[in-house]
């Protein structure tokens, strides 16, 4: 095992800037040896797309006709990712938030790496982080934080960064909340999961945001932007900041490429709400894919429960469903540690989170 320190420095600054001097060939650590292939639409199979959530249908049938329930419930079962659109949060606050995002990455190089990421930490700007020697590096720079609880927010992250973009994100951070908790709470509904047990888990919640840019790669398809992964959250809501393409979802084993609505969010069920719901919610797969001239940008926040909180299957629907629970309870916490100290592999965190015959809980 070598060192973080060394794995972490791979070539000292940010792929943005590798980008610009390059004009053919990739180095040969963002080549990934097996990637593989996106849906190849043919005439008789026209492309899938990801369903279409309303949020203005779920609000007005609360408590009333449930058939928008099952449709979300549909929609969480057998995607896991939907568009939503009326979502309610201020379109001049989201365009001001793109516009930030953008001028973040703008930034001379210099200025970007007084938030650098630091050795054996998972915060702040940087590169994928390394485990192993031989791992690729994928074709982007990120911005990781935790912005709540507010005191585990990084002083030389969120509260050093310019005044304008600081307070567009916490205004974001605040408005999206607000909405994350609404899903949350009929998302729940529409598994059997008690209103009041999602908002003792995720009220005040541990929250997160990944800026990422994505630079033009002159090998596109050699190259990934981000590796495959579910989310390790509750629910993930991303903007595309740019309107620039690249995210894929994993759907039936085939990779399928997401067309952003005009405002609209991408909400993706996490490993946490497919373990909560006991398995009937799926965390669906997904990876960002680069442009061959274009840069992408994208604002992606996490929604999880409180550190101090339980991730495990909810004792309301376990009750409700007199089901078995069929993944491990552990503290948020702790989730948390064991997620990031390993690599991104697909759904593999979470397959160690299931309960197998011969184990019980
Ligand atoms: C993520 C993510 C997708 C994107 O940050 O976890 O999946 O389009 N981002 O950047
Ligand atoms: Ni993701």
């Amino acid at each position: 095992m070598i060192s973080s320190k060394s794995l972490q420095k791979i070539d000292g600054k940010s792929v943005q800037e590798l980008a610009k001097e390059l004009t053919l060939h990739v180095p040969h650590r963002y080549i990934q040896d097996h990637r593989e292939p996106s849906f190849v639409s043919t005439s008789s199979s026209p492309l899938p797309s990801i369903p279409v959530v309303d949020m203005n249908d779920l609000i007005n049938v609360l408590g009333s006709d449930k058939d928008e329930f099952k449709l979300l419930r549909s929609v969480c079962q057998e995607w896991g990712i939907f568009q939503l659109v009326n979502h309610g949060v201020d379109k001049l606050l989201v365009e001001t938030m793109k516009e930030q995002v953008v001028k973040f990455f703008d930034m001379p190089v210099e200025e970007k790496l007084k938030y650098k990421l630091i050795e054996g930490d998972y915060q702040g700007y940087g590169q994928t982080i390394l485990h192993t020697q031989d791992q690729k590096v994928d074709w982007a720079d990120r911005f990781y934080m935790i912005t709540n609880p507010v005191h585990r927010r990084k002083t030389h992250l969120l509260p050093q960064f310019p005044p304008i973009l600081r307070e567009t994100m916490e205004k974001y951070l605040e408005e999206v909340q607000k909405l994350a908790m609404n899903l949350f709470g009929l998302m729940g509904e529409a598994v059997d999961i008690e209103k009041q047990e999602m908002i003792d888990v995720f009220d005040d919640g541990m929250q997160s945001v990944r800026m990422t840019y994505y630079p033009p790669c002159p090998q596109p398809d050699l190259v990934i932007g981000l590796t495959p992964h579910s989310d390790a959250a509750g629910i993930t809501i991303l903007l595309q900041v740019n309107d620039v393409e690249g995210l894929q979802v994993k759907k039936d084993g085939v990779w399928i490429p997401v067309s952003f609505l005009p405002d609209a969010f991408v909400v993706n069920v996490g490993d946490i709400l497919e373990i909560m719901s006991n398995g009937v919610y799926n965390s669906i797969e997904h990876r960002a894919t680069v442009n061959e001239v274009k840069k992408r940008i994208s604002l992606a926040m996490f929604f999880n429960p409180k550190l101090e909180a339980d991730v495990g299957p909810a004792k309301s629907l376990l009750k409700n469903t007199r089901n078995l629970p069929m993944y491990k309870t552990i503290v948020m916490e702790q989730y948390l540690k064991d997620f990031f100290s390993r690599k991104l592999n697909g759904k593999t965190f979470l397959e160690k989170m299931k309960i197998k015959n011969n184990e019980t809980s």
